[in-house]
């Protein structure tokens, strides 16, 4: 699944946007703390970079990138197609630059198919699902999302307006034609694209890691009523790989009927396998049972690199500020080092970050209520004091 371990490490270090570089300066302290032994390659990303260059993940960082063993990045502003546009410089404007989200591409671009999304309620953290700062609840809520990364609604093949060869391919399927009625310039078409190869890999991923952490079940998300096609391709191919682990339950849920059913009974779930969306979709839904994106950590996985980020995103209002919760990045290191095979210092990080929840001493304002909160880098000195003993 990665590349064998070569003493040093070289981690590509992109903050991107925002809070990103918050998020970033506390984990840093964490990993200088533990005597992680790497180099960090710095790497351009994000949206200052579309505004000045016109690409948010210039060919530099790419190939930046290449040289390093997996990469950690922070956060990353997104915006629709013509904010994207007014905001370039005005010598870029005009020019056919089209925004794609930097992050997006990276997992297309280095075939990073695994995206892995923990979502885990620790004791005491008052944000749980049902809790409130003074009586807080912790359900035993551990489901881990396995989101298909590459392919799927958000493979970017897309048009708008939809053009005429298109259209007329499409009409080999009898139900396109009442689209022309409306004049294709009026038409804009994504596609949900998936593949076998594509299914097979993430279900995979899924009912091997439930194999290897003694998970009992794994649940497919997925609409195969109504997306006969796509959904049932993945249905088949999820049963066909389910048949290879009989000694590991699994079922199948339709999204929407799962969004009522984790909100319910959250416990009952524990692998969850989607397609790119609706695995972008559950795995916010997972977050917000266990404290939100402050404590949401995923990795990008692809069979020899991998690119670690929280799930949150760049939150400007808050940037530079040192004020957000770096627990979804701190616990997004603990998973880039054991990706690394770093499993003692993954273990003594897990162990520090369940701590400092649990004693609630030092903590953020979304924890602790505005006004009240410690800042990012504080809860970072809080967790490295804990993981190394002192
Ligand atoms: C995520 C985010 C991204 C995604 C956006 C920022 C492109 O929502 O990582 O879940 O949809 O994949
Ligand atoms: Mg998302």
């Amino acid at each position: 699944m990665k590349s064998e371990p070569v003493g040093k490490r070289r981690i590509a270090w992109m903050p991107g946007d925002g809070v990103g570089h918050d998020v970033m300066d506390a984990a840093r302290i964490v990993l200088d703390a533990i005597g992680f032994d790497a180099d960090y390659v710095h790497a351009d990303i994000g949206w200052e970079f579309w505004r000045r260059e016109g690409d948010a993940l210039p060919a530099r960082t790419i190939e930046a990138l290449r040289t390093t063993d997996c990469a950690l990045f922070g956060a990353i502003t997104s915006k629709p197609s013509e904010e994207a546009e007014a905001e370039l410089d005005p010598s870029l404007r005009g020019l056919g630059l089209v925004y794609v989200s930097p992050i997006v591409r990276l997992r297309q671009l280095f075939d990073l198919h695994t995206n892995l999304r923990p979502c885990k309620a620790y004791e005491g953290n008052p944000l749980n699902y049902r809790g409130t700062e003074t009586s807080p609840v912790t359900e035993p809520i551990d489901i881990v999302v396995f989101r298909e990364n590459t392919e799927g609604m958000y493979a970017g093949v897309e048009f708008y307006p939809l053009p005429e060869p298109v259209y007329g391919a499409l009409c080999a399927n009898p139900r396109m034609t009442p689209w022309a009625d409306k004049g294709l310039e009026n038409v804009a078409l994504s596609t949900r694209i998936v593949s076998r190869q594509g299914c097979e890999r993430i279900c995979r991923q899924a009912f091997e890691y439930a194999r290897e952490h003694g998970r009992r079940r794994v649940t497919l998300v997925e609409k195969p009523n109504v997306l006969r096609k796509t959904g049932g391709l993945m249905t088949r191919v999820f049963r066909e790989v389910a048949r290879g682990y009989p000694r590991i339950e699994s079922d199948e849920a339709n999204i929407d009927a799962i969004c009522m059913w984790l909100l319910k009974n959250p416990q009952d779930y524990d692998v969850l396998v989607a397609e790119n969306m609706f695995g972008d979709i559950i795995s916010d839904l997972c977050a917000g049972l266990v404290g939100g994106l402050g404590f949401a950590a995923s990795a990008n996985i692809g069979d020899d690199y991998a690119v670690f980020e929280p799930t949150h995103g760049s939150a400007p209002k808050y940037a530079g500020r040192h004020v957000v919760n770096p627990m979804a990045m701190l616990l997004t290191v603990r998973m880039m080092l054991d990706w690394l095979d770093e499993s003692s210092l993954a273990g003594r990080l897990e162990q520090a970050i369940a701590e400092v929840i649990r004693e609630g001493r030092v903590a953020t304002y979304d924890v602790k209520g505005r006004g009240r909160g410690d800042s990012t880098l504080d809860v970072a000195r809080e967790v490295a004091r804990k993981a190394i003993g002192a």
